[in-house]
């Protein structure tokens, strides 16, 4: 008989500053206006990112950890955080570019460059949500 697995999910939530700017060199000023407004600003402009980051596996029998949460937070601000808070995401960031630095391209360019940090220590990649507003997010399962 299979033992049943029991995943647990955990998040980690980091936080950080960046600039960005969406247009797309093909369209008018007026058009990248209409499509993408206060984003399409011509000197840029920020954004406070919240950054979720959710991991999944089962609980391990000596900690009860599926892996340690400190762990995870420092994975997160080594391999994302600090290649891109007060940073420009269109000039700055390795991994965004030749993108439109969306928050949908933003969230599966963070899940690229996590998942192989995260798994070679065992754990599984889930979710990684990214918060631009208060009032947007997106969520990316790979
Ligand atoms: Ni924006």
């Amino acid at each position: 008989m299979r033992e049943i697995i029991k995943m647990v999910y955990l998040t980690r939530v980091e936080h950080f500053n960046a600039a960005h700017r969406l247009f797309n060199e093909q369209w008018s000023d007026a058009r990248n206006n209409e499509v993408f407004g206060k984003c399409a600003n011509v000197n840029w402009h920020g954004h406070n990112y919240e950054l979720h980051v959710t991991i999944k596996g089962e609980p391990q029998v000596d900690t009860g950890f599926i892996f340690n949460a400190k762990t995870l937070g420092d994975l997160i601000k080594d391999v994302i955080v600090e290649r891109v808070d007060h940073r420009n995401l269109n000039l700055d960031v390795d991994f965004m570019k030749g993108k439109f630095t969306s928050a949908e391209n933003f969230a599966m360019g963070i899940w690229d460059e996590l998942k192989p940090h995260i798994e070679k220590h065992g754990v599984q990649l889930h979710r990684v949500k990214l918060k631009e507003t208060q009032n947007i997010y997106v969520e990316y399962f790979g």
